[in-house]
C-alpha cells in the first residue's frame, strides 16, 4: 500500500468530476462569479480510468466521486461503470447533495455504484433555502428515498453545522437515526480559499462538542459506536434504541490528519495532496501527452510522498487557490 512520508497509508482517492454545484451552499461555493475551469480542461471519462486503475495497481483500494456536484456530469454513468469494474477495487461511493438521485439512484446503482453520502443541512424548508440558495428539501428527500430504494446502503447524511444558520436542526436530524438505519455525520466549517465563503465558515465555526452536547441533551446520551474503516474521519456514536448512527467530523476542533489516507484529483487534472493545502501535481498534462499508466503512476507515488502533515487552520492558513465546490470535501 502507497506510504507517505510521514508513514500513513494511503488508500483512497476522492476524484472530483466537476467544479460546479446547483445548490451553492453559503459555506462551500460563491453565489455569482466563480470562474469555472474550461470544458477542456476537465478531465474525460477515460482519463479518469486510466488515473483510476493507475492508482488500483499502485494500491489503492477506495474511490469516492464529488465535485461540486458529481451528477451534474452528463457522463457520470459512464464513469461509474468504467471503474466499478476496474481490478482492485475495495469500495466506490459518491457524495452528492442529493436532488439528481431520484433519477439516477437506480441505474448508477446498476452501474456499480455501491453507496452514497448525501448533504443535507436542516429539514426546516425555510431555514435550509437559506443555506443552499438552489434546490428544496422535497427535492433532496426525494433523493435519499430513492437511494435507500437502489439499495446504496447505508446511506449516510453530512450535516454541516454553520451558527445562525442550523445549529439548532442538528436535534431532528439526529433524531432520523431513531427510526431509520442511517449515519447522521456533523461537520464543521472548514473554510477554503480566500474569499466570503471562507469568511463565512470561519466566523461560523460550531465546534463539535457544542453539537454533540446539543444532542445529548435532548434525545439522551451517546454511546460510542466503534468504527468499521480503518481511517474513518468521524467519531461515531449510537442514541439510545436508535436503528443508525449519529457521526461527528470535526477538522478544525480535532483534526484527523495523523490518520490521514487520502489523495485527491480534481476535475481539472491535478493530484491535490492536503484538502487544506495549494499544493498540487499536474497529471492532465502528462495523461494528454501520450504518457501511459507508468507515468501516471510515477506522479501518483510523488503525491503521496509530497502528502504535507497536516492543516494549519490554527495558524490561520488554508487554500488560497482552491474553494471547497473545486474539491468536494
Ligand atoms: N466545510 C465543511 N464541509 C463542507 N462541505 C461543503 N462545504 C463545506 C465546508 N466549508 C461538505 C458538504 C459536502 C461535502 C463534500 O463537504 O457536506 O457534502
Ligand atoms: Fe453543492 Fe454540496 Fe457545495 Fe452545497 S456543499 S454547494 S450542495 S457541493
Amino acid at each position: 500500500m502507497p506510504r507517505d512520508s510521514f508513514g500513513r497509508e494511503i488508500d483512497y482517492l476522492r476524484i472530483s468530476l466537476i467544479d460546479h454545484c446547483n445548490l451553492r451552499c453559503v459555506y462551500c461555493m460563491p453565489l455569482d462569479g466563480p470562474a469555472l475551469a474550461p470544458p477542456a480542461d476537465v478531465l474525460t471519462a477515460a482519463e479518469i480510468e486510466t488515473v483510476a486503475r493507475a492508482a488500483l495497481a499502485a494500491g489503492f483500494r477506495k474511490l469516492r466521486l464529488t465535485g461540486g456536484e458529481p451528477t451534474l456530469r452528463a457522463d457520470l454513468l459512464e464513469i461509474v461503470a468504467r471503474l466499478a469494474r476496474l481490478p482492485g477495487l475495495g469500495d466506490l461511493t459518491m457524495t452528492t447533495n442529493g436532488v439528481r438521485l431520484p433519477a439516477l439512484a437506480a441505474p448508477l446503482a446498476a452501474a456499480g455504484l455501491r453507496r452514497v453520502n448525501i448533504h443535507l443541512d436542516s429539514l426546516d424548508p425555510r431555514r435550509l433555502a437559506r443555506i443552499m440558495r438552489r434546490g428544496t428539501l422535497a427535492e433532496i428527500w426525494a433523493g435519499i428515498e430513492a437511494a435507500e430504494a437502489a439499495g446504496l446502503c447505508p446511506i449516510k447524511l453530512n450535516v454541516v453545522v454553520a451558527r445562525g444558520f442550523n445549529e439548532e436542526d442538528v436535534v431532528p436530524l439526529a433524531a432520523l437515526t431513531l427510526e431509520r438505519p442511517w449515519h447522521v455525520r456533523f461537520i464543521e466549517t472548514m473554510p477554503l480559499g480566500t474569499g466570503a465563503v471562507a469568511a463565512l465558515a470561519r466566523g461560523r465555526l460550531v465546534p463539535n462538542t457544542e453539537t454533540r452536547a446539543r444532542i445529548a441533551d435532548v434525545l439522551g446520551a451517546l454511546a460510542p459506536v466503534p468504527s468499521v474503516e480503518r481511517a474513518d474521519e468521524a467519531r461515531n456514536y449510537r442514541l439510545p434504541r436508535a436503528r443508525g448512527v449519529v457521526g461527528f467530523i470535526s477538522p478544525v476542533s480535532e483534526p484527523y490528519c495523523a490518520d490521514c489516507n487520502r489523495m485527491r484529483l480534481t476535475a481539472d487534472g491535478r493530484f491535490h495532496l492536503c484538502l487544506l493545502n495549494d499544493d498540487e501535481l499536474d497529471v492532465r498534462g502528462t495523461l494528454r501527452a501520450g504518457g501511459g499508466p507508468e507515468a501516471v503512476t510515477d506522479i501518483l507515488m510523488r503525491a503521496v510522498r509530497f502528502k504535507p502533515t497536516g492543516h494549519r487552520l490554527d495558524l490561520g492558513r488554508s487554500t488560497e487557490r482552491r474553494e471547497m465546490y473545486q474539491l468536494g470535501g
